[in-house]
Formats: structure tokens, sequence, C-alpha cells
């Protein structure tokens, strides 16, 4: 892919697990786990993925508020990977975060005007009656009156105060915006205005965004192209409306279909894909392909080979998915069964406490309406 702002090559971020009591242990969460792809300028990437999947840490890996444990970073042509803080120090102009909490990241006892004046202050950019004309200019940016300048956080409404945020982010014109669930925290109406906020200032700015969040649909009208993460890595990465109209894998399928649909015709006929078992440890994930164990299609080569994230059937090169057995358009998840022996399923206790190797179960319609059935299928190998 040309004019890429950003490039991750197999990018790795362990956290060493503290246990015992010397607190030493030689286990490792795998947060990120080996994560490849490309930002274009001008584009946003949606990030998506279930919570703990890796999505903020890979944030804070791309902006080097953690070191990475292996692969590569290139950020505007610059190899950013091993940089030292010193050396960091002006990526921090073209490299900004926007937070989830615009409550907690913003300190309650600071004056509005000096928040967002901190940038100018640390790269010594901006000082007096200059940084104050800045400052006001990127409140009046995101649609903040100037005249604020010397209120507390406290005294602006949460919606306001993630623009508060987004002003912050801006105040450098930074080329790149990690956005980490910037909206997971607002009332639905206002998350609307935050959107078409950051949306409008894409246009102004010529920003690129990297934007995160654990709802399907949340990215899919901000997202150029989405890339799904399941514990710690890609499993699929497409063109947006792509991946919704088409999804390979077996995770995306299962998202996808508990999405609303406005349609209520559409959505009786829908099959909910209800995933049993919670998502596995990332401090020992499963062999081959770490989806195996919830998949409904995992066979045998699952268990001990791991996909590569290629273009499956006719797609073009922009949507991969990492997977041995894609679903084809018009496949029907629903008759898939895993074929893979039961102790490489979860296993959940059935009412009499024993144990079934239940893959998957399937859901008809809408979850609790009235034709919805029991789950259909208890399978033991
Ligand atoms: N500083 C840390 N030390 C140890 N483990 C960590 C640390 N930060 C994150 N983790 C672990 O790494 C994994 C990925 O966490 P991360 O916060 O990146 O997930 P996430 O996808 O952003 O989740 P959420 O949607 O809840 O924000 C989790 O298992 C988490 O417990
Ligand atoms: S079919 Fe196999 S490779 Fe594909 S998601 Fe399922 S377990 Fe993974
Ligand atoms: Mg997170």
């Amino acid at each position: 892919m040309s004019d890429a702002l950003l490039s991750l090559t197999d990018v790795v971020k362990y956290f060493p697990v503290q246990t015992g009591h010397l607190r030493r242990s030689r286990d490792m969460v795998h947060a990120v786990d080996g994560v490849s792809f490309e930002v274009r300028r001008g584009e946003t990437l949606g990030l998506v993925g279930e919570t703990g999947c890796g999505k903020s840490t890979l944030a804070r890996c791309i902006s080097r508020l953690f070191e990475l444990t292996s692969g590569q970073i290139i950020f505007d042509g610059r190899d950013i990977s091993r940089l030292r803080p010193r050396q960091l120090r002006p990526l921090r102009r073209e490299m900004q975060m926007i937070f989830q909490d615009p409550y907690g990241s913003l300190n309650p006892k600071r004056r509005v005007g000096s928040i967002i004046g901190d940038p100018f202050a640390i790269h010594g950019t901006a000082s007096g009656a200059e940084r104050k004309r800045r400052v006001q200019e990127a409140m009046e940016l995101v649609g903040l009156n100037p005249e604020h300048y010397n209120r507390f956080p406290s005294e602006f409404s949460g919606g306001q105060r993630q623009r508060i945020g987004v002003a912050r982010a801006l105040a450098l014109r930074p080329k790149l915006i990690i956005c980490d669930e910037p909206v997971s925290a607002l009332d639905v109406s206002i998350q609307a205005q935050i959107i078409n906020l950051l949306s409008d200032l894409q246009d102004q700015l010529d920003l690129t965004y990297v934007f995160i969040a654990h709802d399907l649909s949340v990215v899919r009208h901000v997202s150029d192209r989405v890339a799904l993460m399941y514990l710690g890595k890609v499993v699929e990465i497409a063109p947006a409306e792509e991946l919704y109209q088409h999804p390979r894998h077996p995770y995306a399928n299962a998202l996808l279909s508990a999405v609303p649909i406005p349609d209520p015709i559409a959505a009786a006929k829908r099959e909910r894909i209800v995933l049993v078992g919670d998502v596995p440890s990332p401090v020992h994930p499963p062999s081959g392909c770490n989806f195996h164990p919830r998949c409904p299609k995992a066979q045998d080569r699952c268990v001990v080979e791991e996909p590569s994230l290629l273009p499956r059937f006719d797609d073009d090169e922009l949507h991969a998915t990492a997977c041995h057995f894609p679903v084809a358009d018009g496949e029907d998840l629903s008759e898939a069964r895993p074929a893979i022996g039961v102790e490489h399923r979860i296993v959940e206790p059935d009412t009499a406490g024993a144990p079934t190797g239940l893959g998957v179960s399937v859901a008809h319609g809408s979850p609790g309406s009235p034709e919805s059935p029991e789950p259909v299928e208890r399978r033991r190998s």
C-alpha cells in the first residue's frame, strides 16, 4: 500500500505477570502478539475487538508510551520502534492520543486554558499572549466558547470535556491522532456530535486517525478500513463496507450477527451466532489459531497451525483474513460444527454439572425474542 503514514510490522508487547512471594514469574501476558498493518495519510483505521484484546496496548505501542517487546513501527518514514525518551519528544508533537474517559483524563484542579495549553508549554512552542491566542483558537475549532478559557473541567458537560481532550490533542497540529474509545463514556446523543466533530476536523486539518472501539457499529461510519482484533492479533482487516458485507473470519461473522439492524423483518430472519465461553487468558493463549476453542468451524489444522493474514477467496489485497477455513458469501454458520477434539474446545458444565464439549451455540432471531429457541446444539466429539 502506498503513502503510508504509519506502518507496523510484527509488533509484539508482552507484560510480565507478577505472582508469588517474590513477585517473580516467567509467565507473560501476550497483550499484542504480532500485529502488522499500515495506515495511509488522511484515512481512518478503525480498530475493534472485545475488551482485553489489546487495543489500548497497541495504541500505546504506536505512540511509544510503551516499549515494544519486538517488531517495528515506521511513522512518517522514520523507524520509531527503538527511540529513547528524549528522541521521542518531536514525535509527541506529531502523534497525539484522545482517551476514553473525558473525566479522568483532565485534571479537575486546573483551568481549561492551561490544560489545552500544556502541549505548547511542554514543547516550548508558544508562551504568554501567543499561547492564550492559540489555545482559544483550538477551543473555537472544537466548538468550545473561547471565553470559557478560565473555567474548570467540572463546569463543562461530558461532551464538552471530550471536546477539551480533542482541543488538547489538536493544539500542536499533529499528523496522527489515536482515538482510544473517545465516545464510549458518552451518552448516545453526544456520541454523534463528537464523531461528527472528529470527522470535520479530519477534513479541515488533513488528519489521520486510528479509531478504537469495541463496538463494530461505532466504527462503521467513521472508518475507511477496519481491523478486527482477537486476543492480541488482527484476525481480519478490510475496507469498512467490505468487512460488513463480506466478513470472512468466523469471529467477524459472530460479532456482526449481534449488531442491531433497524429493519425488523431483516432482523427476524437473521441468525445470531452466540459464541460460547469467554476470551481465553492472554497468559496462555491457545495454540495454532487462538480462536479455535470458540470457533464453530474449527478443525484439527486450526489447533496446530496459525493462519496467516491473507486475502481469501477472490478478495482483493486490501481484505485480508487470518483463517484456514474462511466464511464464504452466503455460508450459513449456524450449520457449522467444530471438528476438533473435546479437549480443544471451551468446555462448560451442563445443568447436571457434567462437562459438555460445546464449541458454539447458535440462536435464531433476536436474543430474548419469543421466536428465539434455546441454544440448538450441544455436541461431543
Ligand atoms: N500494564 C499492564 N501490565 C500487565 N498487563 C497489562 C497491562 N496493560 C494491559 N495489560 C493486559 O493486556 C491485555 C490487553 O489489555 P488492553 O487494555 O490493551 O485491552 P483493550 O482491548 O484496550 O481492552 P478494553 O476494551 O477493555 O479497553 C489485557 O489482558 C490486560 O489485562
Ligand atoms: S476455522 Fe480455524 S483458523 Fe479459522 S477462525 Fe476457526 S479455528 Fe481459526
Ligand atoms: Mg482499551
